[in-house]
């Protein structure tokens, strides 16, 4: 059979990986695809640098749009990112009758339902593998793997920049500010890390795993985001003196009431195998009904890694081109017809509706009488309390110290009565400064 012919859009870091794995593994790519499969065609602002990659026998060009309309182009890898010029070329392409192969995370949470129904109206797929924990195949394990289960919550830790920070955190001792510019300077965080430490890229890769475990909408725009640049060296040791780690995750959970779409830092107990995820490394916990709980773990981002999941969608495609598109597995796992209403049956839940126990750090006065006041009123919302640690006041403030601070557990709580408890809380003449709440998750 003639080999698939593929357009790739960048040849940075992911575009050349993917090239070079082609090259490298094309007789065993071809025996399990059942066909060829050659990148073509290449195009990237930069031609003088794609052509060192790729050689004189693909056809470099400086502008995307000419893969877009070569007909002979039966699949277009964007690796361009972002939301704006990647987003029309994607749209292009699947217009002009192409499949598309993207790690693009962030077009797709934002946009995905724009883009999943250009697609499915056309006939073509659009695969994104590597949008989520890069080499990891958790969009395969979710979307097929794993079809039997009800899939009842999500974990994960998917982002390697922000890992590699709070691992560097508790090795060292070393607060945030400091490991940044650290990871900076060794290339793990981007000069502009926004994206990675505000949680955002995290989100976008929570919002696509919560749409195939539960068959919704992708919702971006729902998602509760919070990063890791708040944190301090203070509450990774104390984490560590209760039996745990803190890790941002991202957590996707189906309630009774709706679905829950958050990424936050949390304390995970250190005996659990994803706290020892360390470095830039994912990790990806899903608990299915049927199945139970099941770990994957690996390079999140990365050249080849990453073209690992590139190449793994074009063999898809490399299968299933010409075939009625109805065969292919659904984008978002379940029927494209079904997800409205079942977005409507489960909403992604506003974060004061998530339950879960959390992590108080509160600068008090050491004075009598303080603690007995605060679990008061932390009993008064009803609310459990599970662990208290209080650091002697020499320990926190120096010497001859007033100040000391309490360390409180607590139970299972919905966020919104929290809110209200550390609202009364903090208004206390005896709490000294803005109390520190990290969310806590037991994982089991
Ligand atoms: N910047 C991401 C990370 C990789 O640090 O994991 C690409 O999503």
């Amino acid at each position: 059979m003639k080999p698939i012919q593929v357009g790739l859009l960048g040849i940075g870091t992911v575009g050349s990986g993917t090239f070079n794995v082609l090259e490298r593994n094309q007789d065993e790519i071809r025996r399990r695809a059942g066909r060829g499969i050659e990148i073509t065609m290449v195009a990237d602002l930069d031609t003088e640098r794609a052509k060192s990659v790729v050689g004189d026998k693909v056809k470099v060009v400086g502008d995307a749009r000419e893969v877009i309309a070569n007909p002979d182009i039966d699949v277009v890898v964007e690796l361009i990112g972002g939301y704006g010029i990647a987003k029309a070329l994607v749209l292009e392409a699947i217009a002009a009758g192409k499949h598309v192969v993207t790690a693009n995370k962030a077009l797709l949470a934002v946009h995905g339902t724009e883009i999943f129904k250009a697609a499915a109206e056309k006939g073509v797929i659009v695969a994104y593998e590597a949008a989520v924990a890069g080499g990891i195949p958790i969009i395969k394990a979710l979307r097929e793997g794993l079809t039997a289960n009800s899939i009842q919550w999500v974990a994960g830790i998917i982002n390697g920049t922000t890992n590699f920070i709070l691992s560097e955190m508790r090795d060292k001792g070393l607060d945030f500010d400091v490991v940044l510019k650290e990871a900076q300077r060794l290339g793990y965080a981007e000069a502009d890390p926004t994206f990675d430490i505000e949680g955002v890229d995290a989100a976008h890769k929570a919002t696509l795993m919560s749409a195939i475990a539960f068959g919704i909408p992708v919702q971006f725009d729902k998602a509760y985001v919070e990063g890791i640049t708040k944190l301090a060296g203070a509450d990774i040791k104390y984490a560590e003196q209760l039996g745990y780690r803190i890790k941002l995750l991202g957590i996707t959970k189906r309630t009774d009431k709706g679905i829950e779409l958050r990424v936050h830092p949390s304390l995970v107990p250190a005996k659990r195998l994803i706290a020892n995820v360390e470095g830039a490394m994912n990790a990806v916990v899903v608990n299915g009904d049927a199945v139970g709980t099941t770990l994957y773990y690996g390079k999140g981002a990365g050249s080849e890694p990453t073209a690992s999941a590139v190449v793994a969608d074009l063999v898809d495609i490399a299968r299933l081109h010409g075939a009625d598109p109805a065969h292919s597995v659904p984008a978002l796992a379940f029927q494209s017809h079904t997800l409205a209403a079942a977005g409507h049956e489960l909403p992604v839940l506003p974060m004061a509706e998530v339950v879960t126990s959390y992590y108080l750090r509160i600068r008090v006065a050491d004075e009598a009488g303080v603690l007995a006041k605060i679990t008061g009123l932390l009993a008064g919302a009803g609310i459990s309390i599970d662990a208290v640690l209080q650091r002697e006041a020499d320990e926190v403030g120096g010497e001859g110290s007033t100040q000391t601070d309490l360390i409180i557990l607590t139970h299972d709580t919905r966020e919104g009565d929290m809110d209200k408890a550390l609202a009364e809380i903090q208004g206390l003449p005896t709490v000294l400064a803005p109390i520190t709440r990290i969310r806590k998750e037991e994982l089991n």
